[in-house]
């Protein structure tokens, strides 16, 4: 039973559901006639929930006293059915998200679990990166540690499957990024280039391509193959926060502490554009699913919509009253979710900049916050030691 993953971000509700089936037939040999039937309803059920008019409230679910000292992050499987925390009591812990119980406590790490990661969409295996310079690789199904990956000599503070699920990179304060082999355990390549730690990393789609941001004021994009770089994106004035792809990898976006983003071509490794406006560090970036828009999280409270066709900036999302630390989109493209530091994350409409709701609860500062792959739960991982479930 092969696992097949089908990019339909594009088949928005206005697609013609018959040229799509074709299209996806044409792209994909693994569908067979035998297959159309399910692909078809598949199809239609994708559209119908696309073209829903999504005025949810988010209430609380339950507020799960999670670990003993503060989270760092939070991340669901492929399904949202499961969910990962990582903290500084040096555990990771695996969740049920339809009831809260804890299914497995990931043990072994000697300091802070602060980077964390599910291969999804397979979401049988959990990488857990430390403040002890190891790496772990778990089974997500039993919880056993398959991997420990030793050879960083400073903290690991990021880290990433390949879409394929057969490497993971993991990114650290001794400059240096590594690529370990999840099948043998075996170290497979170190990329050195970096002068200064590695806070962020990114894969493109298909996997052959690595992107590393650094406090050297630089990203660095990788050759998966041969450990090479490809290109070193030079520009920012500070220290790179975070750095992605966007859906299909013609664009990377950078965040930095010089108060300014700025959009790659990933090609061409050019600058395309410096995304302007916040009055402090920016802290966090993303793209919406298929790329159009970026979503900024600065230290100064606000976040910021662009767009990555004019650069503009669409939308201003003013109401915290403290640094935002995370900011994602829901998979719909329709909202736009903030964690920040005054305790609170907060739901904004992409279109309008209107905050919808304010989740409140958490007693101490949000460190992390994500939605489900259908948009209709969320999780905050807090400084107060709890996650909190909304749905
Ligand atoms: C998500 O996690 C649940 C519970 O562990 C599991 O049953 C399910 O198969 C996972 N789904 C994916 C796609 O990872
Ligand atoms: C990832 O990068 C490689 C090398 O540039 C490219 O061939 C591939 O198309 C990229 N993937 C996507 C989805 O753009
Ligand atoms: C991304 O943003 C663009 C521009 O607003 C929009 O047309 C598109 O539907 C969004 N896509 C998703 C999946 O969020």
């Amino acid at each position: 039973s092969e696992v097949r993953l089908i990019r339909l971000f594009y088949c928005c509700s206005t697609s013609l559901y018959a040229s799509l089936l074709s299209d996806i037939r044409a792209a994909e040999p693994l569908i067979t006639s035998s297959c159309v039937e399910q692909v078809k309803v598949l199809i239609c059920k994708l559209q119908e929930k696309v073209s829903q008019k999504d005025d949810r409230k988010f209430y609380l679910f339950r507020a799960l006293q999670a670990h003993i000292l503060p989270l760092t992050n939070v991340a669901f499987n492929k399904s949202g059915s499961s969910f990962i925390t990582g903290s500084y009591d040096r555990t990771c812990k695996i969740w049920d998200t339809a009831s809260g119980e804890e299914l497995h406590t990931l043990e072994g790490h000697r300091n802070v679990v602060y980077a964390i990661a599910f291969n999804n969409p397979y979401g049988d295996k959990v990488a857990t990166g430390s403040f002890d310079k190891t790496c772990k690789l778990w089974s997500a199904e039993t919880g056993k540690c398959f991997y420990t990956f030793r050879g960083h000599t400073a903290e690991i503070v990021c880290l990433a499957f390949n879409p394929q699920s057969t490497l993971v990179a993991t990114g650290s304060m001794d400059t240096m990024a590594k690529l370990w082999d999840v099948e043998s355990g075996k170290e497979m390549s170190t990329l050195a280039g970096h002068f200064a730690e590695i806070i962020s990393l990114s894969f493109n789609t298909t996997g052959d391509r690595l992107v590393t941001g650094s406090f050297d004021h630089t990203a660095i994009l990788w050759d998966v193959s041969t450990g090479s770089k490809v290109h070193v994106l030079t520009g920012h004035r500070g220290e790179i926060s975070c750095v992605q792809f966007n859906w299909d990898c013609s664009l990377i976006v950078t965040a930095s502490l010089d108060k300014t983003c700025k959009v790659w071509d990933a090609d061409s490794g050019q600058c395309l554009a410096t995304l302007l406006g916040h009055n402090d560090e920016v802290l966090d970036v993303c793209f919406n699913y298929t790329g159009q828009l970026i979503a900024t999280a600065s230290a100064d409270g606000t976040s910021r919509v662009f767009s990555t066709e004019t650069f503009q900036c669409l939308c201003q999302l003013e109401g915290h009253k403290g640094e935002i630390s995370k900011v994602c989109f829901n998979p719909q493209g329709s909202r736009v979710l903030t964690a920040s530091v005054d305790k609170a994350a907060r739901v904004w409409c992409v279109n309008t900049g209107v905050c919808l709701q304010v989740l409140e609860g958490h007693s101490d500062e949000i460190f992390s916050c994500a939605f489900n792959y259908e948009g209709d739960t969320i999780i905050t991982g807090s400084k107060d030691n709890t996650c909190r479930i909304w749905h």
